[in-house]
């Protein structure tokens, strides 16, 4: 699928099978969250545009090159999405974070958002949205929507394990959007949990079961 970036990489596979096995504990899963993370946004920063700069090496002159990750803000989707915020500010330790609180209406259903603080978004502006577990897309869709509302272009996904469903709900809906994930798992279920998948990510992340 156009703009679907599914991570193949041994280390990430290595990686996300301890992650999903249960008996992996809270702080090995966020350790392999985190260096997961690293793994994707070295994927997910291919297209950062470079300035040039001069550069004197100790024999000559020659042409640096800089991303101005000033222009970079991630958006973790509380809580889950906090579980992927050091990965990425490891490599852009200059990004700004805004961040964004939905919950799920138990009538309707559909996320509602709780809490948002965004910084100014500028022209050139790279904004990169991060939530583990990509299951049915509403709440990825609701993030993709108020962060454009608020002036955001330029947006890239990055989650950990993505379902066929979601994916397809996010790229039906923006397909100028680009998704980076590290698995692409096989469906959801009546729970709307991704199977195999790993559970629940902030569950897990945070000991709240
Ligand atoms: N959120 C999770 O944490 N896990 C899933 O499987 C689906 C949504």
């Amino acid at each position: 699928m156009k703009n679907l970036h599914v991570v193949e990489h041994p280390l990430i596979k290595h990686k996300l099978s301890i992650m999903r096995n249960k008996d992996t504990g809270p702080k090995e899963f966020r350790e392999l969250l985190n260096e997961i993370t690293l793994l994707l946004t070295y994927e997910a920063s291919r297209k950062l545009p470079l300035n040039e700069y001069d550069v004197e090496t100790p024999i000559q002159k020659t042409t640096g090159y800089a991303v101005d990750d000033k222009k970079i803000t991630i958006v973790p989707i509380l809580r889950a999405g906090l579980g992927m915020l050091d990965g990425i500010m490891e490599l852009v330790p200059n990004a700004s974070v805004g961040f964004l609180g939905l919950f799920r209406d138990p009538k309707t259903l559909e996320p509602v958002e709780y809490y948002s603080k965004f910084p100014e978004f500028t022209e050139n502006h790279h904004i990169y949205i991060i939530d583990p577990m990509l299951a049915t897309g509403h709440s990825m869709n609701a993030a993709i929507e108020i962060v454009k509302k608020n002036n955001g272009k330029n947006i890239t996904v990055m989650s950990l394990i993505s379902s066929p469903e979601g994916v397809k709900e996010v790229l039906d809906k923006y397909p100028d959007i680009e998704i980076y994930t590290a698995a692409l798992d096989e469906k959801l279920n009546d729970k709307a949990y991704i199977i195999p998948g790993l559970g629940d990510a902030g569950d897990r992340l945070f000991r709240t079961k």
